[in-house]
């Protein structure tokens, strides 16, 4: 059973907005593409850039550091099959946008 843990409210994540989590020592970026709430490991995979503060463009994440995209809801980026960034499942219960953590 994943444990979800209550990272944000509603009122924070307008469409098109992110927010940054630390929780429990991991970094957690939490997108709102279009109404679609969706959480990925918050750092970059490259050089540990902030995901949630790069810009999104439809559901496709930019590292603000050099560049490196990622599909915020499926973790997968055009730069191979070989990096994908962790995805965590989200539950919204009334204004609470709860997260799964490992
Ligand atoms: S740290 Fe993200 S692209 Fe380099």
């Amino acid at each position: 059973m994943p444990r979800f843990v209550k990272m944000a409210v509603l009122d924070e994540l307008p469409p098109g907005a992110a927010k940054e989590i630390e929780y429990e020592g991991r970094v957690y970026a939490i997108f709102n593409t279009d109404g679609v709430i969706s959480a990925i490991d918050g750092i970059c995979p490259h050089q540990g850039g902030p995901l949630a503060d790069g810009a999104v463009t439809g559901t496709t994440v930019t590292c603000p550091w050099h560049g490196w995209q990622f599909d915020v809801q499926s973790g997968k980026t055009p730069l191979g099959s070989k990096i994908k960034q962790a995805v965590f499942e989200v539950k919204v219960e009334g204004q609470d946008v709860l997260v799964a953590v490992p």
